[in-house]
């Protein structure tokens, strides 16, 4: 049931407010955050290892900067099909986090088995609760995106950064990182997403004519640094699936080491950019591209728009977020260009070329 939405893809960009919100209400208490009657100790553990496929795998990439920055744990993220041939060495005070939409992809399970003895603790963020990954964890949170049809995955994408930054949030609370009233402060501020989610969601027309403008594209880049960099790698994932558009992603600052021999005006590039502590490095990284006549589609606040001057070729204004939920939110716009570029094209939104929905072969 597509609930008078086109496609599913459609109706789960859609649903993102609400299934946020439901999320937020199955794990958010008065006093804090309930992970499970036992709660969940980060108090011991000296590192994190995140392994996942995929969007679940740039999910991996962002909770990284989270975990790393709000909660001072080290954390190493690496691909299902690469870390589990690697066998790589998993010392004492190890907790091994799997993130799957289906709780069934191959390598992903693979590398969680590969974990089994050999980690601390077996920790999961799935969609579907009675999958192989959540079984056979210690401990299986759901996302609570409810079923994701759409071959691309969207609102699983948002849910599993959710989970992943109450996570972190918790972990860095516990290990004293994070007072009380900063803990009560984020949380309070994630309360409020699902609300500017659907401020958001009204972006959906600019955006539609900016993909109707990059549609006819060969190549597309996509830039984000920092937290948007996993952003950046996530939009370009999106677009090649589903539109057929060849798209890459890199590290602002990687630019200049390479891809900006790509550039020219054939090029359109995709940059996603609050008006964060970064901001101005990026608004140069930016100003190398325009100047090789790149066209720039910048996605960013009012302020970071303010900022970037007016060479900028369209841009595409977010509500005003809170540096560590910008993440969560720079999700959407990535999903509607992806969208709106695969009907500009008149691709198969819900069953691109192939692709399956859930990986369960090597
Ligand atoms: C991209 C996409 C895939 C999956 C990947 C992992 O839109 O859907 O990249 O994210 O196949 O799947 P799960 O999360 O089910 O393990």
């Amino acid at each position: 049931d597509k609930a008078g939405h086109k496609h599913f893809m459609a109706k789960e960009i859609a649903e993102q407010p609400t299934v946020l919100a439901n999320a937020l209400s199955a794990y958010l208490t008065d006093g804090g955050i309930h992970f499970t009657d036992e709660g969940l100790d980060f108090t011991k553990t000296e590192r994190l290892v995140m392994v996942a496929c995929g969007t679940a795998f740039y999910a991996c990439l962002t909770a990284k900067y989270w975990f790393e920055r709000i909660a001072g744990l080290p954390v190493e993220v690496d691909i299902a099909s690469e870390f589990r041939y690697r066998e790589p060495p998993i010392m004492p005070g190890t907790t091994a986090l799997f993130v799957s939409q289906s709780g069934e992809t191959a390598d992903t399970l693979a590398a969680l088995r590969f974990c089994k003895d050999r980690a601390d603790r077996i920790l999961s963020v799935v969609n579907v609760a009675e999958s192989s990954i959540a079984r056979e964890s210690d401990v299986a949170l759901p996302i609570h995106a409810g079923a994701e049809i759409g071959v691309a995955s969207t609102k699983a994408f948002t849910c599993q950064l959710n989970v992943l930054l109450l996570l972190a949030i918790e972990a860095a609370h516990q290990r004293g990182r994070l007072s009380d009233a900063d803990k009560a402060r984020m949380l309070d501020d994630l309360r409020g997403l699902p609300g500017i989610f659907n401020i958001a969601l009204d972006r959906n027309e600019i955006v539609r004519t900016v993909a109707v403008a990059i549609s006819e594209a060969r190549d597309i880049l996509f830039l984000g640094r920092g937290l948007m960099y996993p952003l950046a790698l996530e939009g370009a994932l999106k677009l090649k699936e589903i539109s057929y558009i060849h798209a890459e992603a890199y590290a602002s600052g990687e630019l200049k080491h390479g891809p900006i021999a790509l550039i020219d005006n054939t090029v359109p590039v995709i940059v996603m950019a609050p008006s964060d502590s970064l901001f101005d490095k990026t608004v140069s990284n930016m100003q190398e591209v325009m100047a090789r006549g790149g066209r720039v589609v910048l996605i960013t606040d009012a302020a970071g728009a303010a900022r970037a001057g007016h060479d900028v070729w369209k841009t595409i204004i977010l509500p005003e977020v809170s540096e560590v939920l910008a993440p969560i939110l720079y999700a959407l716009p990535a999903q509607l260009l992806a969208y709106h570029t695969a009907i500009a094209k008149g691709t198969d939104v819900d069953q691109p070329r192939n692709l399956a929905k859930s990986v369960t072969v090597e």
